[in-house]
């Protein structure tokens, strides 16, 4: 039988990860976190200090990959486990300058597809209902306002000892909201097919919900 694929996609900080998360725990699929798989390509580069002209040939090199640990997801650059060192303000600028590069997104499209190939999952991302998963089952647009999206980071961070005020926070949603946008190979945009969900007025739990209401909707399921 065929792999059940949902694709989400929107810009950064819209919750896309930590609903889909949610959601798929309670679905029981496996959740991909594309986002992942960009910032591994700009530790690489960044580590290496790799001129840009150089990508396309490093990137033979960089054997990047996805495993699942207990159904969560790791991201591994050969056998070092890299998850918690792409997370920083400075990864998340690269990784939004290096996927504009197509030479990148052409590396990880056949990883994504793979794993989309062989498992249930819901995979997040910038393109995935656009180009990676064309023929998802069901595709979903998250987003909420640049403020509303700066309010919750900010949030996130406050606990954190050098944390960026809510204006640095807001600029960079803004910034990178632009690049991911503006970018020639698979920008952030709405699938025509896609569900457009606006969580700025929603919590959590409440956006988990609506998202496990679009799935039943389009696949006719009783899923919760
Ligand atoms: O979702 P994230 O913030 O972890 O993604 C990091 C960067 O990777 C983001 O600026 C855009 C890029 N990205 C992309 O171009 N395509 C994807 N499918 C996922 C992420």
């Amino acid at each position: 039988m065929k792999n059940i694929n949902i694709a989400i996609d929107g810009p950064a900080g819209a919750g896309k990860s930590t609903i889909a998360k949610m959601v798929s725990a309670r679905l029981g699929y496996i959740y991909v976190d594309t986002g992942a798989l960009y910032r591994t390509i700009a530790l690489y580069l960044t580590e290496n200090d790799i001129a840009d002209e150089d990508i396309e040939s490093a990137l033979e090199n960089a054997d990047v990959s996805l495993r699942f640990i207990d159904g969560v997801q790791r991201v591994f650059l050969r056998d070092r486990d890299v998850s918690d060192f792409i997370r920083t303000p400075e990864i998340s600028m690269a990784a939004s300058r290096t996927s504009a590069i197509p030479a990148v997104r052409k590396y990880l499209f056949g990883t994504q597809q793979k794993i989309a190939a062989e498992n249930n999952v819901i995979m997040d991302g910038r393109d995935i209902g656009t180009v990676v998963l064309p023929n998802a089952d069901v595709k979903i647009f998250l987003t909420a306002s640049a403020e509303e999206r700066a309010n919750r980071r900010y949030k996130e961070l406050s606990e954190k000892p050098g944390c960026p005020t809510y204006q640095e926070i807001l600029d960079d949603i803004i910034r990178r909201d632009y690049q991911d946008m503006h970018r020639e190979t698979a920008p952030l945009k709405q699938a025509e097919d896609a569900v457009l969900l606006d969580t700025t007025t929603l919590d959590l739990e409440q956006s988990a919900q609506a998202i496990i209401d679009i799935i039943n909707e389009k696949l006719g399921g009783g899923n919760e």
